[in-house]
């Protein structure tokens, strides 16, 4: 089995079940026309975000690394009308494509993009008591990824929902040995994840568009 039969699958996928949309198939072009990295999460995986962000009637969520807001606009979605999606992005210019494509994609005004170091950014929403919040995604960059669940499962409600991506890495996961940051930093994440008693966690191996990786998904106990 290759990539290429995954991505078949994932384009058979996203076709029947993301449909054509408007919103992000601009988000990427104006995306990648601004020379931001092709590394958003896929339509299906948006979309399962969107699923599972919904299914914990989710009001408020925390993202941790924007991008071009192509993530940030399935999380929107799964929000009603008053609801409020927090990303944050450390790079000034993907915060500012970002803002474009939320607005363009209608849901602007579910999102706040706060720009600067997550973790930085996140000291400050633990000290204004933002949350709590009902789900988060952290995705931005993988050597922190330990310290941002960290902050997601203290600003967390019981019962919300955590999700972390890129966990798996082709299966460099497994390499107890390696030298790669963002290796070691999942591998962190996964040792602190299985020690904390206060969720319930499993990671989802996912093949598609963008190769071989798995997220993973945790419960904050009651
Ligand atoms: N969630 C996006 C993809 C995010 S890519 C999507 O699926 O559409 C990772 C992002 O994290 C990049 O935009 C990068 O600039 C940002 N990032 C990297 N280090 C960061 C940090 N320390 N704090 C906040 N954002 C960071
Ligand atoms: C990279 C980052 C991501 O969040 C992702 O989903 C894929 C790749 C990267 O930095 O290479
Ligand atoms: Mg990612």
């Amino acid at each position: 089995m290759s990539d290429s039969i995954w991505a078949g699958v994932d384009e058979f996928l996203s076709s029947a079940l993301v449909g054509p949309d408007a919103a992000l198939t601009g988000a990427l072009a104006a995306s990648d026309a601004e020379g931001l990295p092709a590394i958003a999460v896929s339509a299906c995986q948006g979309r399962m975000l969107e699923v599972l962000a919904r299914g914990v009637g989710a009001r408020r969520i925390l993202e941790i690394g924007t991008l071009g807001g192509f993530s940030t606009i399935f999380l929107a979605r799964a929000l009603p009308a008053d609801g409020r999606v927090i990303t944050l992005e450390l790079n000034a210019h993907h915060a500012a494509v970002a803002r474009r494509n939320v607005d363009a994609a209608g849901v602007g005004e579910r999102v706040e993009i706060r720009v600067g170091a997550a973790l930085e950014l996140l000291e400050e929403i633990e000290r204004h008591a933002a949350g709590p919040f009902d789900f988060s995604f952290i995705d931005a960059d993988k050597a922190n990824a330990a310290a941002y669940f960290s902050a997601a499962l203290r600003l967390s409600r019981p019962g919300a929902l955590i999700v972390v991506d890129n966990v798996v890495r082709k299966g460099a996961l497994l390499d107890e040995a390696s030298t790669d940051e963002n290796v070691r930093g999942m591998r962190r994440l996964v040792e602190q994840v299985a020690a904390e008693g206060r969720v319930t966690a499993t990671v989802v191996q996912t093949v598609g568009a963008k190769g071989y990786d798995g997220f993973l998904i945790a419960v904050v106990e009651k």
